[in-house]
């Protein structure tokens, strides 16, 4: 049994979450409800002012996230490396990186965020190393043939494996790399500073099982799977999602279950639709994959003001084995990408989201969220609802919620990865080193740089993109239709409005979203439901009773509806505030805050 309760404040809603997910059958399905909140320890706040984040900073800053509403965070690598690929290039799995802090500071942090009920999900990158890696440097010197050798995959000749693809396009021209020291080419999918590793020697897969167990023991709540279709290589093949692949997903999901069965992988499959769903496999692979095949068409049906992109690609994916779970995204570190579309399809998105040729890499998009939309804030919002209304768990990147924009000066994909926005202080409040230390400099243009866009102003003006993400992600924690319910498109003759039900037995919303820039209106066959009233789930406003004719609905420009569908007991008379809605949450120390800050200026 499922255990509602309502959602008063956005401080307690924390604790909402807990209960309301208690579930005597399945105790294990937390990530059901799950927001998890991606950010990285470097990009967060840099507690000892050496200008680079870390994880004394980020423990500091908890309240922030506790405050958004959301019950996970995931943690960008954070172990040592030489940082070529900002920390996917792991030196050493089982340590943190000094610039970061200790293990112990790990430690406190993850303490620390249990206590407010957040949970951690770390990275798990062991498709590749670092080539500074100790097992590198001792594999290029082993004899061939040996199994230390045998940890990454060798080649005499370079040729093999000729049908994998190149994935980063813009700085790679093979999958070969020549080591001087073994004499030999050795594989890498990503960079060449990134040689794979080899599953089909047990060595390395007891090596994986070692480092999970030590971050399973530090407390961790989960592991993003870093890269997983191309774990392993066969000639003749894409060398991508093979069955060898998904028996080595098996082993590691059966490794964790043993440990922690409330522990849960998340896989980065970045493929089509019937590729990505095999990481689930019947429930004994991953427990929630990254739903790569929506996330660009969210973006699309917003471009092209057309729900069917949408409808079409969530009704493909949307059966799953029962423990299973998408998680949903819009942005994240890396590019938007554009691998899983047509060509038409990538030409009109770079149109659209990306015609300057500095703002695309690889054969994606290097924008942030507010950015992509030109800073308008209906758009920024109505991306959100479809995040939050759609099939899965939202996945929300640091800066997000605030409207952090990027710097497409900066190289690969650093663009997306610069500081915080805490304040508009120095640095954006992130840190108190002289600016040059910075490890990227903030964001600073005129309309998104930090002296405009930063949390504190944020926290203090009611209207901001801030308190309004808090506002949707408690009327969301308050339903728990949103992240266990079935989804059922309904046709409303207009294909600017895209409506849907999410259901459960005891709770049915209807979500209704205008994707168009202007007003838009549909009949809307809701006789399934005739006889219930839909209910503002933010205003609490009763909306006249469906009938047994077409239901007609209004919407101004980019605009959406989140309406219950209440029986006519359950619905108010009048429009009153309802269960997790009803109120904006107002910040605990907003008023606070403008009041000190009243009493220090009057002290002058
Ligand atoms: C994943 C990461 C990306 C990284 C790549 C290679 O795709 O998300 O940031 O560059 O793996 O490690």
């Amino acid at each position: 049994m499922t255990v509602h309760t309502s959602g008063a404040s956005a401080a307690s809603s924390r604790t909402h979450i807990a209960r309301r997910t208690v579930d005597s059958e399945h105790p294990t399905y937390w990530y059901k409800d799950a927001i998890i909140y991606q950010l990285h320890v470097r990009s967060f706040f840099d507690s000892s002012c050496d200008g680079i984040g870390d994880f004394k900073g980020l423990t500091q800053k908890l309240d922030h996230i506790v405050d958004l509403g959301v019950s996970a965070v995931w943690l960008l690598p954070f172990f040592p490396s030489p940082l070529r690929d900002d920390g996917y290039d792991i030196s050493d799995y089982c340590g943190v990186n000094p610039d970061y802090g200790t293990l112990d500071d790990f430690r406190g942090f993850v303490e620390a965020a249990h206590a407010k009920g957040l949970r951690i999900l770390v990275e798990l990158v062991v498709n590749h190393t670092s080539d500074q890696h100790p097992w590198f440097q001792r594999a290029r010197r082993a004899p061939k043939g040996s199994p230390e050798r045998d940890f990454y995959v060798w080649s005499d000749t370079g040729h093999e494996y000729e049908d994998a693809r190149i994935i980063f396009l813009d700085s790679e021209t093979s999958n070969w790399a020549w080591d001087p020291v073994a004499r030999a080419y050795y594989w890498h999918r990503f960079y060449s500073h990134q040689p794979d590793l080899n599953f089909d020697n047990p060595l390395v897969m007891r090596e994986v099982k070692t480092i999970l167990n030590f971050w399973l023991d530090l407390g961790v709540d989960g592991f993003r799977l870093d890269a997983v279709p191309y774990l392993v290589e066969r000639e003749n093949t894409t060398g991508e999602n093979l069955d060898e692949t998904h028996s080595v997903l098996k082993a590691i999901r059966a490794e964790i279950e043993a440990r922690n069965p409330d522990c849960i992988l998340l896989a980065e499959a970045n493929q089509m639709p019937k590729d990505t769903i095999p990481y689930f496999g019947q429930g004994d692979e991953c427990h929630m994959a990254f739903h790569f095949p929506l996330m660009p068409r969210l973006f699309m049906a917003l471009a092209k003001e057309d729900g069917a992109p949408i409808a079409q690609v969530v009704e493909d994916t949307m059966r799953l084995p029962e423990p299973c779970q998408w998680a949903l995204f819009l942005r994240n570190h890396d590019e938007l990408t554009l691998e899983m579309v047509t060509e038409e399809e990538r030409e009109d998105m770079w149109q659209f989201y990306a015609t300057h040729r500095r703002l695309r890499i690889n054969l994606g998009i290097r924008r942030r969220l507010a950015s992509l939309v030109d800073g308008d804030r209906k758009r920024i919002e109505l991306l959100n609802a479809l995040l939050l209304s759609m099939p899965g768990t939202p996945v929300i990147y640091y800066g997000d919620e605030i409207g952090m924009s990027d710097n497409p000066f900066l190289g690969d994909r650093d663009g997306v990865r610069t500081p915080m926005q805490w304040s508009p202080d120095r640095n954006g409040g992130f840190s108190c080193a002289p600016s040059v230390s910075l490890y990227l400099p903030p964001v600073v243009d005129p309309l998104f740089g930090y002296e405009a866009v930063n949390v504190e102003t944020q926290r203090e003006i009611r209207s901001s993109l801030l308190n309004w993400m808090r506002w949707l992600i408690e009327v969301r924690n308050a339903h728990a239709c949103f992240g266990r319910g079935d989804i059922r498109f309904i046709a409303s003759g207009n294909s600017r409005l895209l409506a849907y039900t999410r259901c459960l037995p005891e709770e049915k919303v209807l979500c209704v979203v205008n994707l168009s820039e202007t007003a838009q209106a549909a009949n809307v066959d809701l006789s399934e439901h005739e006889g219930r009233v839909p209910v503002d789930l933010f205003g609490g406003c009763r909306f006249p009773p469906i009938g047994a004719l077409p239901y007609q609905l209004t919407l101004p420009g980019r605009s959406f509806y989140w309406l219950r569908l209440s029986s006519q007991d359950e619905a108010p008379t009048v429009c009153e505030p309802c269960e997790g809605g009803g109120t904006k949450p107002e910040l605990p120390d907003a008023q606070a805050t403008r009041q000190t800050r009243a009493e220090a200026r009057r002290q002058g």
